[in-house]
């Protein structure tokens, strides 16, 4: 054991699927991250440095505190432990190194489907044609399969590619898959997808291969339909300093989608969600961020099932406002940035709460315009100043969005 100290890290779902792999044996013969050597040679379509040919760079981000030496716990995102990481290299953000089990692995859905390499292959026949899938099996692939397997005589061994929301929906089309494939096995992978359909189908073959298969057969591609927009979820998310009619603006157009009904609607007004969900939070960057990584979160929850949520927080950083849109946009959902681009002087003559007074006062320290920043928006959907405009008008130009965009109809 080294002195180093004890880092815990949460790794992101990419990274955490990749791990799962290493540890499964799946990713054999890798048994940890790569370093930089290797992953320039994976990159340049070469081999690793032991001449394995291996298609995509298997990487992670680890904080600056974990240098080479460090073992790093990674867990997961509830914080059970997966497995230690001890960094051999550090490159950037990036870390490699071996990684071990800690524990029995923690599965979500389908547990029982999550099976290692070695397990499936002990008892499978010698001809096994292993077919990954992403989406469901239409009946020409069946088909296709089932004489694939005769002519072969071979095994079929499903293998949905369980990443992500549609996970549980992969695994499901493989069941019913299976049951018109006599004899067939289903075992989950937590394979992610690659951007490149080339190193995705050689990262397939390989698991595939790693799991027993003899010949390997590719699902289509998921036809992925998201849904018209109207039943997707959505967050319409204002930001714009404060007295600038946000809320003013957020509560107008959460009354009228009301009035219109067919959408349900949670409101959450930076106002509001500070007397309770991030009651104590100061002004400090650390804490601003905080709240509205909050309201992101119960935002995206909402969207997740459909919902739509408005909310209306200053949130003068632009990263963290792009963290709430990939929070949201993870979820399958649609993120709107309406920036209510009222000037300052105009906030600050309307003064409702005569918070501008005090802080120029030097009574209200980083306020935001005033001694703390605002960083205009460079993504918003929709921009909105309201000097001089009714608020019926401003509530109806974010509804027009909103229709014109089939959100509400
Ligand atoms: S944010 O920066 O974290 O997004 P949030 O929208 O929750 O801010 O809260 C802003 C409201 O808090 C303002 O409308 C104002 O009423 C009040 N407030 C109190 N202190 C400050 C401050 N230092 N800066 C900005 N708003 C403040």
């Amino acid at each position: 054991m080294s002195d180093a100290p004890e880092i815990e890290w949460t790794p992101d779902a990419r990274e955490l699927a990749d791990l799962e792999l290493l540890l499964s044996g799946a990713f054999s013969p890798l048994t940890g991250f790569l370093g930089a050597a290797d992953v320039a040679a994976v990159l340049a379509r070469g081999q690793l440095a032991d001449g394995t040919p291996w298609p995509d760079p298997i990487t992670i981000a680890l904080p600056e505190e974990a240098g080479v030496g460090s073992r790093v716990t990674l867990t997961d995102p509830e914080g059970a432990a997966l497995a230690v990481l001890t960094v051999a290299e550090r490159d950037g953000h990036h870390a490699s190194g071996l990684v071990e089990p800690v524990g029995a692995p923690v599965y979500g859905p389908f547990a029982r489907l999550r099976r290692t390499p070695a397990e499936v292959r002990k008892d499978l026949p010698e001809e096994v044609l292993g077919v990954t899938l992403r989406g469901p099996l239409d009946s020409t692939a069946l088909a296709e399969v089932a004489a694939t397997a005769e002519e072969l005589d071979a095994t079929v061994l499903l293998l949905p590619l369980v990443y992500g929301e549609s996970g549980p929906a992969v695994v499901r089309a493989a069941l019913k898959a299976s049951a018109e494939l006599p004899g067939s096995t289903v075992v989950a992978v937590p394979l992610a997808p690659r951007e490149d359909p080339e190193i995705d189908l050689e990262l397939r073959e390989h698991v595939a291969t790693a799991y027993g298969a003899t010949e390997h057969y590719a699902g289509p591609a998921p036809i992925s339909i998201p849904g018209p927009p109207h039943r997707r979820g959505l967050v319409v998310f204002f930001t714009g300093l404060s007295g600038s009619g946000k809320s003013t603006v957020a509560r107008g157009l959460r009354d009228a989608l009301l009035e219109r009904g067919g959408r349900t609607v949670t409101y959450l007004d930076g106002d509001v969600v500070r007397r309770l969900l991030s009651k104590g939070l100061t002004f400090s960057r650390e804490d601003r961020d905080l709240n509205i990584r909050r309201i992101g979160y119960v935002a995206a929850e909402v969207a997740r099932h459909g919902g739509l949520a408005i909310c209306a927080p200053i949130a003068p950083y632009a990263d963290t406002r792009f963290e709430v849109r990939e929070m949201v946009e993870s979820v399958g959902a649609d993120f709107l940035l309406v920036h209510v681009s009222t000037p300052l002087e105009e906030c600050e003559r309307r003064d409702r709460k005569g918070l501008y007074a005090k802080a120029r006062a030097g009574l209200i320290p980083e306020f935001t315009g005033i001694s703390a920043p605002y960083e205009e928006p460079d993504d918003a959907d929709l921009e909105l100043d309201t000097t001089g405009m009714s608020v019926d008008r401003a509530v109806a130009t974010v509804l027009n969005h909103l229709v014109t965009g089939g959100w509400v109809r």
